[in-house]
């Protein structure tokens, strides 16, 4: 499954680091994240190294939607009610100016991404009021925000907070952007590196890579979707939800203006500009990675609503999913990572990383060099926030481990992996041992050991996107076993039959 994006941009190639290299920041991970940071602290007179696992800009942030919003579904009456007015206004603040940064960014440096400035809708079919205290409350924070009865944004709406001038774009052509942009400011990028440890030293850290190449700076910024490995112990206060992607064209020009749905099942639209005027992306089909047995029929689940919402049968000309985390409180954790004095970490978008990374970046960037960000101490990674909700969710996902590894077994099939057909995966027993098998297009088996390396959790087939998924905490395999998304960082053992 290839998104929209990633399969209509030119990204820019580079090479995998071959010696050891030295720099102020070492940036792990090249999404939108870690290139946005990266830029910014060589535009403010850092040396930077990026070290990417794959490609550029191929992972959660080459299939998102592309909305750039401060418009997050509705969530302002929500951290007004929990975190107060300051707190709640700091965000609002913050990601309304990334917006504009973006924006920015992209007009100075002349990046062709499909930029425009368009309305955000979140809408509802049933109930006005939620989306009424959403606008009111949004518009109090000093948002451009506004309740709006009956839009005309395609699907059945009642009611509407809208937000007017936000922005679409081309997320995969941005990027592209923002790394020419990254190298011409003097930053480094490797591709193909995957970084598997960082040891803090008594000045600055060491970045170990897979292939023996170390980076030695004074920080390093983790930007890997979650932070790798056991770093801050980030993975027991999050949880990753997948969602998936179609782009279609509609019988009748797409509606203007980007929309989210509040009632269930979510659904989140934009105009695709590559499709015409008829153009339409269509993203949702929520749920924990690694939950759901048959993932094809979440793709089929957004058809048909497509289907039923325009009265005609849609042809997806692209599919895709992935997953990004929450918190248990709605803040991502970005700054310091716990209990370290020079690695930074950025985490827990929500879904909204294009914004909230955008605010990220300026945070690492200030903290790096030492200057205050009114942003900081609300995002402050460190932080324990709502100790229940946190201890509930630390709890959810040691159940979720149990739960899954005990689960794992009644999804065995039966029968042996001879009789898998074409396209086909699963779990079976080879030898009494549980082994994941998938068949490829060319009747090639491949089989591993569908235990997740991070810490052990059993894993699930995708059979839509053809991956090993892990509940525990996000981890993405190919079918041989390589892996496509932390934080997990070594390959599933191969089971050789
Ligand atoms: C379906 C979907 C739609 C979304 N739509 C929107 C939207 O419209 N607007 C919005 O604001 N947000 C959206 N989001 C959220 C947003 O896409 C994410 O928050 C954001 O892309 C996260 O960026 P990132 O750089 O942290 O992650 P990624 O893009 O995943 O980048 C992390 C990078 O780190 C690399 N990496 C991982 N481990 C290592 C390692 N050990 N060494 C080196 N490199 C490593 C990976 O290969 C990857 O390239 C969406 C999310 C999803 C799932
Ligand atoms: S991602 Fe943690 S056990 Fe799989």
């Amino acid at each position: 499954m290839t998104s929209v994006w990633t399969a209509t941009a030119q990204l820019p190639q580079y090479d995998a680091l071959r010696a050891d290299a030295r720099a102020d920041v070492v940036v792990i991970g090249g999404g939108w994240i870690g290139l946005t940071t990266a830029l910014l602290l060589a535009e403010d007179g850092a040396s930077v190294v990026l070290v990417e696992a794959g490609r550029l800009a191929t992972r959660t942030s080459g299939n998102t939607t592309g909305k750039v919003t401060s418009q997050h579904s509705a969530i302002y009456a929500d951290l007004l009610d929990r975190h107060g007015p300051t707190k709640a206004r700091l965000y609002a603040d913050a990601n309304q100016a990334a917006v504009d940064q973006v924006d920015e960014l992209a007009q100075r440096h002349g990046i062709d991404c499909e930029l425009i400035r368009t309305p955000a809708f979140v809408y509802s079919a049933e109930d006005d009021k939620t989306v009424r205290r959403e606008a009111e409350v949004a518009a109090s924070l000093g948002l451009p925000a506004r309740f709006v009865q009956n839009p005309q944004i395609g699907p059945a709406a009642v009611a509407a907070a809208r937000f007017d001038d936000q922005v679409q774009l081309h997320p995969a052509r941005y990027l592209g952007g923002v790394a020419d942009a990254l190298t011409r400011a003097g930053g480094r990028i490797f591709e193909n590196t995957r970084a598997v440890g960082v040891d803090e030293k008594s000045e600055g850290v060491e970045v170990q890579t897979e292939d023996g190449p170390i980076v030695r700076a004074d920080h390093a910024v983790l930007t890997t979707l979650l932070p790798f490995g056991l770093t801050g112990a980030f993975f027991a206060r999050t949880r990753p939800n997948q969602s998936h992607g179609i782009a279609v064209r509609l019988p009748v020009e797409a509606p203007v203006g980007m929309a989210i749905s509040l009632d269930s099942p979510v659904r989140s639209t934009r105009p695709w500009p590559g499709g015409g005027p008829n153009g339409l992306i269509v993203v949702g089909g929520d749920h924990e990675v690694g939950s759901v047995e048959d993932t094809a029929a979440i793709y089929q689940s957004l058809i048909d609503w497509v289907g039923s919402t325009w009265n005609f049968h849609p042809e997806p000309e692209y599919r895709w999913s992935a997953h990004d985390y929450s918190t248990p409180d709605l803040l991502p954790y970005v700054g310091r990572s716990s209990g370290s004095k020079a690695t930074f970490v950025a985490t827990g978008m929500r879904k909204w990383g294009l914004s909230n990374g955008t605010v990220a970046a300026g945070i690492i960037r200030d903290l790096v060099a030492g200057r205050d960000n009114p942003a900081a101490d609300l995002y402050d990674a460190g932080r324990i926030g709502d100790v229940h909700a946190v201890a509930k969710l630390v709890k959810d996902n040691l159940k979720v481990g149990k739960d899954f590894t005990t689960g794992h077994l009644s999804r065995v099939l039966h029968g042996g992996v001879d009789h898998l057909e074409v396209g086909q995966g699963g779990l079976f027993t080879l030898g009494g041992k549980t082994v994941g098998a998938y068949r490829d297009p060319d009747g090639k088996l491949h089989t591993v050991n569908p235990t997740c390396t991070h810490v052990g959790c059993a894993l699930a087939w995708n059979n839509a996107d053809t991956t090993w998924d892990c509940n525990c905490h996000g981890s993405r395999f190919s079918p041989d076993g390589e892996v496509l998304d932390g934080p997990a960082t070594k390959p599933l053992d191969r089971h050789t039959p």
